[in-house]
């Protein structure tokens, strides 16, 4: 009896230190699901099967996926040309290996339950994020960490809407995603340690170069970026400069590649009217948040950037 209740509490102790020393393990991520094939997805999808990574991307129809999968081999081609400039064979072996790896799917509850990791890219849209999310939750295996990449939602409220709090943060990558190095990696107060360094580790694992930030508006580089953007337009409603000599001094004299009525149109003026009119109901007298007339008048026009041919420019 003495010897099966010393062999009973040993085996105990030991299976429950086996499981502490596995739940304290961060998760290494083989399997992603990527849902959204669009502009943001395609590319995630794209660097995350290429560095060897198993993906399935998701999206609404298989047209839509068909268009991400021929962008996604473009987008191959532009990369294997420059890295295997005097290696053609490589390079075409690095396609045939990274398509491999990939898989697409209009089902993403079908396809979560082997997953490790679910990015979403999905519309920037609250409602829609958090009613994927929830329906994922029931599906996905308890190990799968949830990530979105969303521009200027709170993950912490994306994360509410799941009962894996714990395993959900921001992976917040940058446009175009196969050459920006940056993401950003977004621990909320529920995110846990484990799921951070998880995160950190598959953003090295994909070749980027991960910065950490907390769930606030903006995270590191749009909380910069979109104030100063923001001031530009102020600065040239007030009459003080206009937009060509703002451009100018801001290449020239900051060294930015473009100026920021250049970037306004580039990023789209809809986009940054709606990242900052979400700020200003957060913080109401925040005045870095202040919508601007200007900006709106444009929007309502329709003159939304480069995409339409009109924002603060004309384009041909
Ligand atoms: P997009 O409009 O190019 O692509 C979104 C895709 O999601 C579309 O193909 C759409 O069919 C699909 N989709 C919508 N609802 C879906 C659902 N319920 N299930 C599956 N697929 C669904 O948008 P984009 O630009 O790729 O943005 C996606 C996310 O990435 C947004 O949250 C955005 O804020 C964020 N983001 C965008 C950046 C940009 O420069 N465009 C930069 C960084 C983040």
């Amino acid at each position: 009896m003495a010897f099966a209740t010393r062999h009973f509490v040993r085996t105990a102790a030991s299976t429950s230190s086996a499981a502490a020393t596995a739940a304290a393990k961060k998760l290494v991520v083989k399997h992603v699901t990527v849902i959204g094939g669009g502009l943001m997805g395609a590319g995630i999808a794209q660097v995350a099967a290429a560095s060897g990574h198993t993906v399935v991307l998701v999206d609404q129809s298989d047209e839509i996926l068909k268009k991400s999968t021929k962008g996604i081999e473009e987008s191959l081609k532009r990369v294997t040309k420059k890295k295997f400039a005097d290696k053609p064979e490589a390079g075409a072996e690095f396609i045939e290996k990274t398509l491999k790896n990939l898989s697409t799917s209009t089902d993403a509850v079908a396809v979560v339950h082997s997953t490790d990791l679910v990015i979403e890219a999905i519309v920037e849209n609250q409602e829609i994020k958090n009613e994927l999310f929830k329906r994922l939750d029931k599906f996905a295996p308890e190990h799968t960490i949830f990530a979105s990449n969303t521009s200027s939602l709170q993950i912490t409220q994306l994360a509410n809407s799941t009962t894996r709090q714990d395993r959900f943060g921001g992976l917040h990558f940058f446009n175009p995603v196969p050459m920006m190095k940056l993401v950003e990696v977004i621990k909320t107060p529920m995110t846990s340690q484990k799921t951070f360094e998880s995160l950190l580790d598959f953003s090295k694992a994909v070749g980027k170069s991960p910065v950490s930030c907390k769930d606030t508006p903006g995270f590191i580089v749009n909380r910069l970026l979109v104030p100063y953007m923001m001031e530009a337009v102020r600065l040239f409603e007030r009459g003080d400069a206009s937009k060509e000599d703002i451009d100018v001094a801001m290449k020239l004299g900051a060294g930015y590649p473009m100026g920021p009525f250049e970037l306004l149109d580039y990023v789209g003026l809809d986009t940054s009217k709606y990242i900052i009119d979400g700020w200003h109901s957060l913080e109401p007298n925040n005045p870095l948040f202040a919508p601007s007339p200007l900006l709106n008048k444009l929007v309502q026009e329709k003159k939304l950037g480069k995409k339409t041919g009109e924002g603060f420019y004309k384009y041909k």
